[in-house]
C-alpha cells in the first residue's frame, strides 16, 4: 500500500488538568476585544472572564443555546462586527466551539453565510482570513477544538451542513480535563462514544494511513478503559483525562480521514430531529459495525477485515479477538451506559428513504471502508431502531 497523506491541525495545543488557568494570558498575545462564546450556562466561564477583564481586555459574551444554526450563527457574526471584536473564543461543547469557528470565519468575510456552506451553498471560499480563534472544550466528544470546519443546521433546508475550510483550525485549542467533570452522565456517555466513533471510523476508512493510525490505537486504547469509569464517576481524573485526550486524537484523525456510515447518517438525521449528534452516532454504531464486517466478508475485502479484528483486539484488550468481538464489545459498552434506541427520539420508519437518499449523498459516506447498497443500509436503520 503507497503511503500518501496530508495532515494539518490546530496551530498551538496546550493539553493538561487546570490548563485553564492559562487562557487569560493566550488571549492577551492575540488581542484585546473578545467575543467569548459560551453555552446556555455562562457561569463556567465566569472566572476566566473576570481574569481576562483585569487585563484591560473587553469581553463581549455570546451566549448560544443549542447546535449552531444559519440564524443563531448570523446573530454572532453581527455582534463580532458591531462590538469590534479581535478575537473570538470558544469555551463549551462541540457545538459551542463549532459556532466561535464559523464566526471567527466569517467576521471579515462579506455576502451570506449560506454561500459558504457546503451542500445547500456553493461552498465559496474564505477570501480573508478568520480572527484568531482559541478553543477550549467543556466536553469529550467531538474534537472540534482540532477540526476546520463547524457543523451549522439549516432550519430551511432541515438538514445539517459544515462550513469547512483549511483556514478555519483554531489558533489555540486550550484542552483542560478538568473542564469536563461536571458533565452529566448522559451527555458523558453521547458524546464519548461519538469520540469513540471518530477513531473508529477513521480507522477502518478508506482513507485511514499509518499516521492518523497511531493517534486511533491510542485514542480506542484510552477509551476502552475509560468511558465506563467517567460515566460512572465524573470526578475520575485519570479517565476524564483519557477521554479528553482521545477525543482529540478523534478531532485530528476526522480533520484529515473521511470517516463512515454513522456519520453519514448522523448528519441527516440530526437535520430532521432535534437530537443530540453524539447520541445519534452511538446508537448506530453497533448496527454499523455489524453491517460493514458482514459486507466486507462478503465482498472479500481484506484490508478493512484486518482492521475490524485489529480494533477488535485493542477494544477488548484480548490477543486473539476477531472483528465480531469488537460489535459485541461495542453493544456492551452502548448497552452499559444505558444509550437510547433510534426509535426514542422520535424517528417514525416512513423517514427511512429520506434519510437513506441524504446519508448516500453525505461527505462522511465516502469514506466508509465498502459501498453498501440500499439494503444494507436499511438494515443499519433497522437495526438501531
Ligand atoms: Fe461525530
Amino acid at each position: 500500500m503507497n503511503v500518501n497523506f496530508e495532515f494539518a491541525t490546530a496551530t498551538r495545543i496546550i493539553f493538561g488538568n487546570n490548563s485553564v488557568e492559562k487562557l487569560p494570558d493566550i488571549i492577551s498575545l492575540m488581542g484585546n476585544n473578545i467575543l467569548l462564546v459560551t453555552g446556555r450556562n455562562t457561569a463556567r466561564a465566569e472566572k476566566a472572564v473576570a481574569k481576562i477583564r483585569k487585563r484591560d481586555c473587553k469581553v463581549e459574551i455570546f451566549s448560544v443555546g443549542t447546535e449552531p444554526t444559519t440564524k443563531s450563527i448570523g446573530e454572532g457574526i453581527n455582534m463580532a462586527r458591531v462590538k469590534g471584536c479581535n478575537v473570538v473564543v470558544g469555551f463549551g461543547g462541540g457545538s459551542v466551539i463549532d459556532s466561535a469557528k464559523a464566526i471567527a470565519a466569517m467576521v471579515l468575510n462579506r455576502g451570506e453565510l449560506e454561500d459558504y456552506l457546503e451542500v445547500i451553498g456553493q461552498g465559496k471560499s474564505l477570501s480573508e482570513d478568520p480572527l484568531p480563534c482559541i478553543a477550549v472544550p467543556t466536553t469529550s466528544g467531538t474534537g472540534a477544538e482540532v477540526t476546520k470546519n463547524a457543523v451549522i443546521k439549516s432550519t430551511e433546508h432541515k438538514v445539517k451542513v459544515s462550513l469547512r475550510s483549511n483556514k478555519m483550525y483554531p489558533g489555540v485549542a486550550l484542552i483542560d480535563p478538568v473542564l469536563t467533570h461536571t458533565m452529566p452522565p448522559e451527555l458523558t456517555a453521547s458524546t464519548g462514544v461519538d469520540a469513540l466513533t471518530h477513531l473508529l471510523e477513521t480507522f477502518v476508512s478508506n482513507q485511514a494511513n499509518p499516521f492518523i493510525d497511531l493517534f486511533c490505537r491510542e485514542g480506542m486504547e484510552r477509551i476502552s478503559t475509560s468511558l465506563e469509569r467517567a460515566y460512572k464517576n465524573g470526578t475520575d481524573l485519570q479517565a476524564r483525562e483519557n477521554m479528553a485526550l482521545a477525543s482529540m486524537l478523534g478531532g485530528m484523525a476526522l480533520a484529515n480521514v473521511k470517516l463512515g456510515a454513522v456519520h453519514g447518517f448522523a448528519g441527516p438525521v440530526g437535520g430532521m430531529y432535534p437530537v443530540a449528534h453524539g447520541a445519534v452516532c452511538a446508537c448506530l454504531l453497533p448496527a454499523v459495525m455489524e453491517v460493514n464486517i458482514g459486507a466486507v466478508k462478503m465482498r472479500k475485502l481484506k484490508e478493512p477485515l484486518k482492521r475490524y479484528d485489529i480494533l477488535a483486539r485493542i477494544l477488548t484488550g484480548d490477543n486473539m479477538a476477531r472483528a465480531e468481538d469488537g460489535i459485541e464489545w461495542v453493544k456492551k459498552l452502548i448497552e452499559d451506559i444505558n444509550i437510547p434506541r433510534l426509535s426514542e427520539f422520535g424517528i417514525s420508519r416512513t423517514d427511512f428513504p429520506e434519510l437513506l437518499q441524504k446519508a448516500k449523498v453525505s461527505s462522511s459516506m465516502k469514506g466508509n471502508p465498502v459501498l453498501l447498497d440500499d439494503v444494507e443500509l436499511t438494515t443499519i436503520l433497522e437495526k438501531s431502531f
